[in-house]
């Protein structure tokens, strides 16, 4: 099979989802950033098969492989690197060039890249060098950008010109038909000319840095339109590209929360006040791709559109992918007639910060917009929060939200929690529950022993994570737990994995029946917290539990060895002590392989 040009594998790999490659041989449940099965590579009944959507990589540790999307085809399909790149190729429908016609279609990506790097740096370039009393610097300087955000992000001109663009590419040898293939050009009647004029350019980056388009704002109100995109080519996908998360990734990664907002001027203005973390559409509507994308990289989602009417509306149609994704979902209700750029810069980084930590819920939000007096409105609210708490993957989350809805709607206490485990519609008196619900702020923690943070940690680790609650499963007996609160809720949960269903907390709580269990699970599901490592952290506390038990019986039969040993009872005797020291080496081996040798 011919080679593949670098530029197009590197296209190809930046667009495979390697969660979503694996998932079609794997079972993979998130668990905290990353998603774990059971590793196709080795034999396991407990998943120690990893795969880290930001990083785009798997690994297992339990027998160690690991690699990219294509190593994984390579190694689990038995293909080499080139059939592993054709296979992703035809998921993403790209085609890979095979015939000379076609290869030189195929290097058209590479082209393309070239020809929009070529743009930037020319955009660029005359931004950088026109002089202060110019009108694009003086634009620029209205609206507060500053020499630093000019270039982190790029920004350039577009001269007040026909053809400035097109004379400079072809002094570089790049042909009028690359620039109308990038966009860059139009063809009219009698000539090609420059499709970007006297406008401020904001090049539009994929998650890699790479300029893949273009947005350009006029710079006056007599221009129209007001803002001029690229359209989509082979490099330019824009249900899969985010403004500004290139230069956003490291925060996003840090603070584990984005913003999203409309416009490229409120990303940038949001810039200018030293908030991270944004990253703006570039005038289309937020998409499921966009949305796992920046799943990859943080865990919490803010929602920050204009206050108007078409801003409202299209937040109500992004909230879904961002939930559907698992990013935790937050809406910033900004003052009418505002934008985030307005408002960050009259009410400073603080003024905005506030609204921020103030966003709605999703109840929240729809309580605010919808009209709850009319009872078909009721319905549609009810019906409408329903159907997006369930769509996510998140069970944390989803009582969350949950628990956040009936605050906000106390007609919905029972009814909400009988809809998420049984959809079939409003309705119906509902369930009964009563758990948890006059759970007030927790009053100063009781001190446990360090034996009993250890349970409690674990019980909370497997109610916020199906997979660690299989870990357990596979690793311990109920009775393992020393204290019988947590006993009976593991119990239940290992009673809860059986069912086809979703691991069901809320199904959990109502079967239990016990008010003191219920009340400590609703308590330890709205105080886990989102950390990292929570599978380490499973493991290690596996591993202590099981020491613990395996020390307290050495510990017993060193007292009955004793007394044998005052009674002379030698066979018996011996037994003991082959017995202690098969303890003594099981304990032996349950370290080292804690340690992972
Ligand atoms: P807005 O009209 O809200 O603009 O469009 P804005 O962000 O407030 O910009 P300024 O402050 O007036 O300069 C938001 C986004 O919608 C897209 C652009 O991506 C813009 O950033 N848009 C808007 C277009 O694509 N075309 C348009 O004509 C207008
Ligand atoms: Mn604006």
């Amino acid at each position: 099979m011919a080679r593949i040009p670098e530029e197009l594998v590197n296209s190809i790999r930046s667009q495979a989802d390697i969660v979503d490659v694996v998932s079609d041989y794997v079972t993979l449940r998130r668990s905290g950033k990353n998603y774990m099965g059971l590793c196709p590579f080795h034999d396991e009944k407990t998943p120690s098969f990893s795969v880290n959507p930001e990083r785009q990589i798997f690994h297992c540790f339990g027998c160690g492989k690991g690699g990219s999307v294509f190593t994984f085809l390579m190694e689990h399909e038995n293909v080499t690197f080139v059939e592993a790149v054709h296979h992703i190729a035809r998921r993403l429908h790209i085609t890979i060039p095979e015939t000379q016609g076609e290869r030189e279609a195929g290097s058209e990506a590479e082209s393309l890249a070239r020809v929009t790097r070529f743009a930037a740096r020319f955009f660029h370039d005359r931004l950088l060098n026109s002089d202060r009393e110019s009108v694009v610097r003086q634009y620029a300087e209205r609206r507060g950008l500053s020499e630093e955000t000019i270039k982190s992000f790029g920004l350039g001109y577009a001269p007040d010109s026909w053809n400035d663009l097109l004379s400079a590419a072809r002094e570089k040898g790049i042909g009028a038909d690359w620039l109308v293939k990038a966009g860059l050009a139009k063809t009219g009647e009698q000539r090609t000319y420059d499709a970007f004029r006297k406008r401020l350019i904001f090049p539009i980056q994929a998650p890699s840095g790479r300029v893949v388009g273009f947005g350009g704002r006029a710079l006056s109100d007599e221009d129209q339109p007001k803002y001029l995109n690229s359209p989509e080519s082979p490099i330019y996908r824009k249900s899969q590209v985010l403004y500004g998360l290139y230069q956003a990734r490291d925060a996003l990664r840090r603070q584990g929360q984005a913003l999203v907002v409309e416009g490229y001027m409120d990303l940038l203005g949001l810039h200018e006040q030293g908030i991270q973390g944004v990253v703006a559409l570039c005038g289309t509507a937020l998409t499921r791709e966009q949305a796992r994308l920046l799943a990859r990289y943080g865990q919490q989602a803010y929602l920050v559109y204009d206050s108007d009417q078409a801003g409202v509306r299209a937040t109500w149609r992004a909230i879904e992918p961002l939930v559907e994704s698992g990013l935790w979902t937050r809406i910033v209700r900004l003052p009418e007639d505002y934008d985030p750029d307005s408002y960050v810069r009259e009410h400073g980084p603080e003024g905005f910060m506030k609204l921020v930590e103030q966003a709605d819920s999703l109840a929240d939000f729809m309580g605010y917009h919808a009209n709850l007096q009319a009872a078909g409105d009721r319905d549609e609210v009810f019906r409408t929060l329903a159907g997006l708490i369930r769509k996510t993957t998140n069970l944390v989350h989803r009582e969350m939200y949950r628990e956040e809805a009936e605050r906000r709607f106390p007609a919905l206490q029972g009814l909400l929690a009988s809809e998420l485990r049984h959809p079939t519609g409003p309705g119906g008196p509902g369930g009964s529950s009563t758990v948890g619900r006059d759970r007030h702020a927790p009053s100063a923690a009781p001190a446990r022993d360090g034996d009993e943070r250890v349970e409690r940690d674990l019980v909370q680790l497997m109610l916020s994570d199906r997979t660690i609650a299989e870990l357990v499963e596979g690793q311990l007996e109920p009775q393992d737990f020393k204290y019988p609160l947590y006993r009976r809720i593991v119990e239940q949960c290992l009673a809860g994995l059986g069912g086809e269903n979703a691991y069901d907390l809320s199904g959990l709580i109502d079967t239990i029946g016990d008010e003191e269990a219920a009340r400590v699970i609703t308590e330890l599901i709205n105080t886990s917290d989102s950390g990292v490592h929570l599978e380490q952290r499973a493991r290690d506390h596996i591993v202590r539990i099981k020491q613990k038990r395996l020390k307290e019986s050495m510990a017993r039969l060193m007292e009955q060895i004793k007394q044998m040993e005052t009674g002379g009872r030698s066979s018996e005797l011996n037994d003991a002590m082959a017995t202690y020291m098969e303890l003594k080496q099981q304990e032996k081996v349950l370290l080292r392989s804690a340690r992972g040798d």
